[in-house]
């Protein structure tokens, strides 16, 4: 096998790493990366460039590994690629989520592959899994922390009493979140993964801007020290179910307790909770995301494809999955609400939630993080349509003269 890489970043130094120290029969032919001449040190006698056609226009190169990440210029040497005549393994989960849809059916057509281990939580080996073993199983749910940030960020605003601000800067310093984290606090990394699971487990593609999202950048380290209190924890999950024959699917921070596995997924580690209809809970958990954890990922896809085992993502012809509203469906939430410190709005707030048949698990109130004159008050509800829980925080959110501030999570079962 002849590879050509496009990217010698943090994933394509890995890469070259593992491959020098495996002395197998992969041979990096060439890589193509815009600052190459800084990366002398890591390319050693390997030909480099900036000019993508030193690896396009190599008929002797079989394999493009595509490391750069963005979109565009990594739409262009994919399928450039393919057209090349040649197959392509990449690690880019928004190139995929933006354009796969059209690029596995330009792949099948040319009669090559995309394989993409690494661009869903790391080094978890989830992609093969569902492609092979699970492939004839019905998921029935799947519930997972796919954004290794976000946990990271959770994780240190629990441990060690740090507001979201002080940790996002600390894991910018530890390059653990990106310069610009939007994609991942505002949960879009996860919504983009989240499309690429389901996308394969239901053989239909899902059109990742139309998964519902919510990020963590709400929270507060109040809603963290609540989370403990009630023994819960406060994650930042990818949820899927398949009920009533419709695909319900959003990303959401929520309040897992002691008894759900994903409570003890601490730090970046990722991990994946599934339910398979006749082969029960599965749980897999590891690195996702990392130098090595994902170069293995690339590189475990090379062997994959070396050993002629490769196949076609997901089923060709089958259109676009219809996502069910996610309001439809139920569950127990956590709302905290600052409100004035005044006689009659607790009453006021409970008779919305009565009127909304939103039934209340439990009423705490605390002064002690708060200004003068202010109280924060947090309402456990029992299991209820999400619609109608929507519908009552409106009208609380409409009490404007007595409700400061208000957040909501779902609790996750
Ligand atoms: N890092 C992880 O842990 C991880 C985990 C899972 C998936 N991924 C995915 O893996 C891919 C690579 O990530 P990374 O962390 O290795 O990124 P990175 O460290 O930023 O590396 C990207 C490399 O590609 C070069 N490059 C970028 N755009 C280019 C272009 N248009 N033409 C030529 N060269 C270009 C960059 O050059 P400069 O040095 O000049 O910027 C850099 O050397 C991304 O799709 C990412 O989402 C990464």
């Amino acid at each position: 096998m002849k590879i050509g890489i496009f990217g010698l970043g943090t994933v394509g130094q890995g890469l070259v790493e593992i491959i020098r120290q495996k002395e197998g029969d992969i041979a990096i032919a060439a890589v193509v990366d815009r600052s190459f001449a800084r990366k002398q040190q890591v390319l050693k006698e390997i030909p480099a460039s900036a000019d993508r056609n030193l690896i396009l226009k190599d008929p002797s190169i079989d394999t493009v590994v595509e490391l750069m990440g963005g979109i565009d210029d990594a739409l262009y040497v994919v399928r450039s690629a393919l057209e090349h005549g040649k197959n392509v393994v990449t690690a880019n989960k928004a190139l995929l989520a933006e354009h796969g849809y059209a690029l596995f059916q330009f792949a099948e057509a040319q009669g090559k592959f995309i394989c993409f281990e690494a661009a869903v939580a790391g080094a978890i080996p989830i992609i093969r899994n569902i492609e092979t073993i699970f492939r004839n199983e019905r998921i029935t749910r799947l519930m997972g922390i796919i954004n290794g940030t976000t946990n990271y960020i959770l994780t240190r605003m629990r441990k060690d009493g740090m507001s979201y601000g002080d940790v996002l800067e600390a894991a910018q310093k530890q390059g653990l979140a990106e310069a610009d984290p939007t994609l991942d606090v505002g949960g879009y990394d996860a919504q983009q993964k989240l499309a690429l699971l389901i996308s394969l487990i239901t053989g239909k593609w899902v059109e990742a801007k139309n998964i519902p999202v919510r990020g963590i950048t709400e929270l507060s380290s109040q809603d963290v020290v609540w989370a403990e209190r009630f023994h819960n924890r406060i994650r930042l999950v990818a949820d899927y179910c398949f009920q009533n024959d419709n695909h319900y699917m959003h990303v959401t921070p929520a309040l897992v307790n002691e008894q759900n596995v994903l409570y003890d997924i601490e730090y970046e580690n990722n991990a994946i909770l599934f339910q398979g209809e006749y082969s029960g809970e599965h749980l897999f958990m590891g690195k996702g995301a990392g130098k090595f954890p994902t170069a293995f990922s690339v590189y475990s896809d090379l062997k994959h494809l070396q050993s002629g085992s490769a196949r076609w993502s997901y089923q060709q012809g089958q259109g676009y999955l219809a996502l069910g509203d996610i309001a439809d469906t139920s569950s127990a939430f956590y709302l905290r609400l600052r409100v004035k410190d005044q006689p009659g709005v607790l009453a006021a707030i409970a008779q919305i939630l009565g009127n909304n048949a939103l039934s209340i698990a439990s009423v705490h109130q605390d002064h002690s993080a708060v200004a003068a004159g202010e109280v924060d008050i947090v309402i456990h509800t029992h299991a209820a349509k999400r619609s109608r829980f929507y519908k009552g925080l409106g009208e609380i959110q409409a009490l404007k003269n007595i409700v400061l501030h208000q957040i909501y999570l779902p609790v996750l079962t």
